[in-house]
């Protein structure tokens, strides 16, 4: 399995390249596919709100309402019935990717099942909504979907009487089944918002909105794609001629075609395997659980900073327990947190610079505790002499197989699970105590996180726009943030090898 993702990761960095170089680092539609299919959905429910006013939801007036809409109201509903079909199928690329990607980078194992596993059901809902909304038109397409389904569903021993009977031919049609699809394709929807935002309960601040030049740019695309080429429907449904040909939309109807091939009852097992083994694959294999971040209430002032940077929402505050004067204090799901560390960095009680007593901060991964990684820090700086000698934090996830010691003379390595987890502390105390010339923390691309928030916070935090802030008395141009896509190592020796030039010039001053 990790060979597969490995060679799946490799896939999606080159491609995601030249995305990047399209879009730049922030607007890359690959970071942000969860937050677009929030916006694909959100693009449908309004056009389809639009669509519902002019639609006649009885099956004899149905197609001359959409053949309305498309010709006669060309420019206002015709540009909305083609704008919710083409983000339709666009929230189908969007979420078949998200799948690809989530698996790919390893963002499913141990504690972080929950979105994939409320995801698995998600992809059902969007292809019960996508297929009744074929069904609505009334044209030749929906005349093959619907009878296409019900002869599939009646390969289910579930219905007494075969309800693909309703379709047979004209004097068979009834309107019953047709406005079920319509009750369905306005309460599908409606269901799939539900799970949507269970989906992201475990997360905090989770990312719904795609950035502002992405949203519209997206758009502008699909609003240049609906006047360019309009949806259109396919010939009136006639129940007593069998339609000649069709042009099957492949996003949510790929797979009627295999019902010529594949029997009915066959497919419904292969389907419900399919589901099966994307339902298990946060456990394949099972993650080793790393142990939770720990509270020491002794140093804890309860100013709830762990809480407020906590990527997946394992902290809570609750009424002190100590006797302590603060009000609250925070403690730690273990069944949530994913030992990211962020709220070790967020804490600012986490100062290496502290003598008196031992170095405990309120809150600290026991794997990787401050003391520790002060020790750790003094250690490595100890083994680099001479000019422009540099110290880098760098992330378990994208930066630390990049900056191989050996190959950046001068440099020396301090990993991290995540750069979220140093305190800005660590940079004025590696300057001050001239550990090092410089300090370059070396994290995943923007907005691309393996924790999420852990690179945004940072930069807010060294940018001084985020408790803890970086002390002012640090020289800024010591510190280099370098957030890039895993696999960038030319990229990431080249900025560390031109801060290095840079630092040398800033001692010759
Ligand atoms: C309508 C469909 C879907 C939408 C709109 C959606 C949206 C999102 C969003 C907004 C996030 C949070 C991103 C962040 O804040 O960092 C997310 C995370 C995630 N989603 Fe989806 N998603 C969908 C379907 C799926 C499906 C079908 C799966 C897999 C079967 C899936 C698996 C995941 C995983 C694994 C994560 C990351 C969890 C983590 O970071 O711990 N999603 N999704
Ligand atoms: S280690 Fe990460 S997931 Fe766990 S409590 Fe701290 S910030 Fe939250
Ligand atoms: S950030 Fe530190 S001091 Fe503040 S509540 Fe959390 S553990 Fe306590």
């Amino acid at each position: 399995m990790a060979l597969i993702k490995r060679a799946m990761v490799r896939a999606f960095t080159s491609f995601e390249a030249v995305f990047e170089y399209a879009f730049g680092q922030r607007n890359n539609p690959f970071v942000w596919l969860g937050a677009l299919g929030w916006y694909f959905y959100w693009i449908v429910a309004a056009t389809g709100v639009y669509l519902y006013i002019f639609f006649d939801t009885g099956i004899t007036d149905a197609y001359a309402s959409v053949e309305y809409m498309t010709h006669e109201q060309w420019y206002a509903a015709g540009i909305m019935r083609s704008l919710h079909r083409y983000a339709s199928d666009a929230l189908v690329v969007v979420v078949v990717l998200h799948i690809f990607r989530e698996f790919a980078f390893d963002r499913l194992r141990g504690r972080r099942f929950f979105a994939w596993l409320t995801g698995v059901p998600l992809l059902g809902f969007i292809y019960i909504c996508g297929i009744s909304g074929y069904w609505l038109v009334w044209d030749q397409l929906a005349q093959y979907v619907a009878l296409a389904t019900t002869e599939w569903l009646d390969t289910l021993p579930v219905f007494g009487e075969p309800i693909a009977n309703n379709f047979l031919n004209s004097t068979t049609l009834g309107g019953r089944f047709f406005t079920l699809m319509v009750f369905i394709h306005i309460f599908g929807p409606l269901f799939m918002l539900l799970l949507m935002w269970v989906h992201v309960q475990r997360h905090s601040a989770a990312r719904v909105n795609p950035p502002r030049p992405l949203a519209i740019g997206t758009l502008l695309a699909l609003l240049v794609l609906s006047v360019v080429y309009p949806a259109v429907s396919q010939g009136p449904a006639n129940l007593d001629i069998v339609p000649a040909e069709l042009g099957l939309d492949w996003f949510y109807l790929a797979a009627y075609p295999l019902l010529d091939i594949v029997p009915g009852g066959q497919l419904w097992l292969y389907f419900f395997i399919g589901f099966v083994i994307l339902a298990v694959l946060p456990w394949a294999p099972p993650a080793k659980p790393a142990p939770a971040a720990e509270v020491h209430l002794d140093n804890c002032n309860g100013c709830a900073r762990c809480f407020d940077d906590c990527p997946f929402g394992a902290i809570t505050m609750v009424p002190r327990t100590d006797g302590e004067a603060y009000d609250v204090e925070p403690v730690v799901s273990v069944d949530n947190c994913t030992s990211c560390g962020i709220c070790v960095g967020a804490c600012p009680t986490a100062t290496p610079f502290r003598r008196a007593g031992p170095l405990q901060p309120g809150i600290e991964l026991p794997q990787l505790t401050i003391a520790s990684l002060r020790d750790a820090l003094v250690e490595a700086a100890g083994r680099r002499t001479g000019p422009a000698r540099v110290v880098v934090f760098a992330c378990d996830m994208s930066a630390v197989d990049c900056i191989e010691e050996s190959d950046t003379r001068g440099a020396t390595v301090v990993r991290l699970p995540c750069v979220g987890m140093l305190p800005p502390s660590f940079i004025d105390f590696t300057l001050k105590r001239g550990h090092a010339d410089g300090v370059m923390i070396a994290g995943c691309a923007e907005g691309d996180c393996h924790h999420r928030l852990g690179n945004e916070w940072t930069a807010e935090r060294m940018a001084r726009r985020r408790d803890p802030y970086l002390r002012q008395r640090v020289d800024t141009r010591r510190l280099l943030l370098s957030w890039l896509p895993r696999g960038a190592s030319a990229r990431r020796r080249r900025a560390l090898a031109e801060f290095r030039a840079a630092l040398k010039e800033l001692d010759r001053e």
